[in-house]
């Protein structure tokens, strides 16, 4: 009992230190999204192509923090136990908000392309098409009442919703790291166009490492699921 107890504590540590760290983000993403669709050309910096897609660029950053911020409520479980009609309403939030950032990013790389090219296109466009299937593919689940299911494609669907995030945690570690360690390494394989190998390998590893981990883990771990 007592383990439980202390166990339940951590996990509500680590969820209100996660909600914490996602904050600047996430204020980030809502603050210039809104500003971009309130017509203030200072938000648009290096994004280019037509009107329209800026515009759903800038709505995706909206949603997209709203997305970062549920996937976090909805990961905790003490949450989903205690209030199941909060979980069962911010689940359908987040597969809305999911579903819209998802071809929000999307019209743009189809209209713009981005900023690291074909590469990059390529690896954010294929994590559109994963979010917006998983925004599907959850919600769904739960109304068949198949929960199993609807538990692993909820836990794709975080993993998804935090991505963006880890794609800026993981330049911040990388200058921590490498700046401390003199300014002949700082910043290394990081270019302005997105080029440097570091940068090549990010747009892939935001998300894909961290959903390989998952099924891995959902293999290991097959659990019965209760309502
Ligand atoms: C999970 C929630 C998401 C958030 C909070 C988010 C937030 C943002 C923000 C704030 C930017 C502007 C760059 C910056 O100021 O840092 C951006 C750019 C972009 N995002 Fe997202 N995003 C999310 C998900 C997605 C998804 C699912 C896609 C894929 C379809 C996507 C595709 C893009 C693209 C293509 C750009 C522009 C890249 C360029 O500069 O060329 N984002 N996003």
């Amino acid at each position: 009992m007592q383990r439980i107890a202390a166990r339940t504590a951590w996990t509500i540590a680590g969820l209100l230190l996660l909600f914490v760290l996602i904050q600047g983000f996430v204020w980030h993403a809502a603050y210039r999204g809104a500003v971009g669709l309130s017509g203030d050309p200072t938000a648009i910096e290096r994004l280019t192509g037509p009107r329209g897609s800026i515009v759903a660029l800038f709505a995706h950053m909206v949603t997209g923090a709203l997305v970062t911020t549920l996937s976090v409520i909805q990961l905790a479980g003490p949450i989903r136990r205690r209030w199941p009609r909060l979980h069962r309403n911010s689940g359908r939030l987040l597969a809305v908000a999911a579903l819209l950032t998802g071809i929000g990013g999307l019209v743009y790389i189809a209209r713009s392309g981005t900023v690291g090219g074909t590469d990059m296109s390529a690896a954010f466009g294929l994590y559109g098409v994963l979010m917006i299937i998983a925004a599907i593919q959850t919600p769904r689940l739960a109304m068949h009442r198949d929960y199993d299911r609807h538990r692993r494609w909820g836990l794709r669907l975080i993993i998804l919703g935090l991505g963006s995030w880890f794609y800026r945690l993981h330049y911040g570690l990388w200058f921590g790291i490498t700046c401390s360690l003199g300014d002949a390494t700082c910043g290394m394989g990081v270019q302005s166009d997105f080029s440097g190998l570091f940068d090549r390998i990010q747009v892939w590893a935001f998300y894909l490492p961290y959903l390989l981990v998952l099924e891995w883990w959902l293999r290991r771990r097959p659990q019965p699921v209760r309502r």
